[in-house]
């Protein structure tokens, strides 16, 4: 145990804005990005023995590194109102929601239980900073980052997720074992996803640096080797056509409220006397079908933006202040010459083409080219410094600093 406090946390740098898609990645096992989606995304399992060489590089030369969160900071989140945090135990099994008090977080050598913290990449620049890796795979698939803490012995038990995962093992070793196996059938005695007929197909023990990336529906299931053994999951989303659809076209019916003609009532000069009284009329048909095909309602762009409004919204759980001292319209123009104005690390932006959507709201609308470009910049490079900013009263780059959802970076 004692290493863990003689050892050094790994400080995870930030990727470079233009990732390298072509060239070969430690992090993949010396393919490229471009490679590694062709053959492996959503394809099948790939197992990475020192894909982040720091690790191994270090233990080389003497010296230990541990989790960029060690065990003790780490624990602390369990406190906080504000972090998605569970406690699953397994002999037998049990399962808590946070937040908890100090003594329900289990002593870290004491066996058979695991810590999850969802969405660290919001509390802690390090795992903000490994989210940053993989923004080759586009934003609106990024969901988070989750780190688990685990005493020897602890895990989630065999299960399945329905989304892609990178397992990177950033403390302690554990044991993975993985299966292709069709019958995803689960335990329905149990208060966790568990499945009920687990067969491993491979197994492999993961050391700090070691990764494993799976896709969908592979049933895995992870064990603590060693206590406060650490693993960061890079979990990513993917919503259902059904999701997608119904909000796209809930936005799409508000949008209709900013179209004043469409007041118009409908009329029927050219209804011929009918035997069919009972049936829709045909020319009321004619005319929506006309009335679709005018607004460009039959088309897939006019959904897009309300699809991309929704991807962009931020999760449940965001919470946004605004900044304690706010400046004014005018002194916000003059600190964006000399600071860098960011996201907050629970803000969303997505782009549709030129358009800009932040946190579920469209950017652009109404604003000037500047600070449409400004935008633009925003959701490419995650940061902002602007100088040929003009008036910022009714920007919504102002408004979304004041609502807390872009700060400035110390
Ligand atoms: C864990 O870190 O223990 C669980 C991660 C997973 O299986 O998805
Ligand atoms: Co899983």
């Amino acid at each position: 145990m004692t290493s863990f406090y003689l050892s050094t946390p790994y400080e995870p740098p930030q990727a470079p804005f233009k990732l390298p898609l072509d060239e070969p990645w430690a992090l993949f096992g010396e393919i490229s990005p471009n490679q590694f989606m062709a053959r492996y995304w959503h394809k099948k399992p790939l197992l990475v023995r020192g894909a982040v060489p720091a690790f191994k590089l270090s233990s080389s030369q003497g010296a230990l590194l541990d989790s960029p969160i060690p065990a003790k900071e780490l624990l602390k989140f369990a406190l906080l109102d504000e972090v998605e945090s569970r406690l699953v135990r397994s002999k037998p099994w049990s399962f808590e929601s946070g937040p908890f008090f100090k003594k329900q977080i289990p002593n870290i050598e004491k066996p058979n239980w695991t810590m999850l913290f969802q969405g660290m990449e919001a509390h802690h620049p390090a795992a903000a900073k490994i989210l940053s890796w993989f923004r080759f795979i586009p934003d609106a698939r990024l969901d988070d980052l989750m780190v688990s803490i685990a005493g020897v012995g602890g895990g989630v038990g065999p299960h399945f997720d329905s989304y892609d995962v990178f397992l990177i093992q950033m403390s302690g070793r554990r044991r993975w074992r993985i299966s292709e196996q069709q019958d995803l059938s689960l335990n329905p005695h149990l208060p966790l996803k568990i499945l009920q007929n687990f067969k491993p197909e491979q197994e492999w023990i993961l050391e700090p640096g070691d990764m494993l990336y799976l896709p969908p529906h592979v049933a895995h299931d992870g064990v603590a080797l060693d206590a406060g053994c650490q693993t960061w999951s890079v979990g990513f989303r993917s919503p259902s056509f059904k999701e997608l659809l119904q909000e796209g076209l809930w936005r799409l019916a508000e949008s209709l409220e900013d179209i004043p003609e469409l007041e118009n009532k409908f009329a029927d000069p050219k209804q011929k006397a009918t035997h069919f009284a009972e049936q829709l009329p045909d020319e009321l048909i004619k005319q929506l079908k006309l009335k679709l095909q005018d607004l460009k309602l039959d088309r897939i762009d006019s959904f897009l933006p309300g699809i991309t409004a929704y991807l962009s919204e931020p999760k449940q759980q965001a919470i946004f202040s605004p900044p304690a001292t706010p400046c004014s319209a005018e002194e916000f123009k003059k600190m964006l010459q000399s600071q860098m104005l960011i996201p907050h690390p629970q803000t969303r932006i997505l782009s549709l083409g030129k358009k800009v959507y932040c946190n579920g709201e469209n950017m652009c609308e109404e604003q000037d080219l500047p600070s449409v470009k400004a935008w633009q910049i925003l959701a490419g490079r995650k940061q902002l410094k602007a100088k040929n900013l003009k008036n910022l009263e009714n920007s919504t780059l102002f408004e979304a600093y004041l609502a807390g959802w872009l700060i400035f970076h110390d």
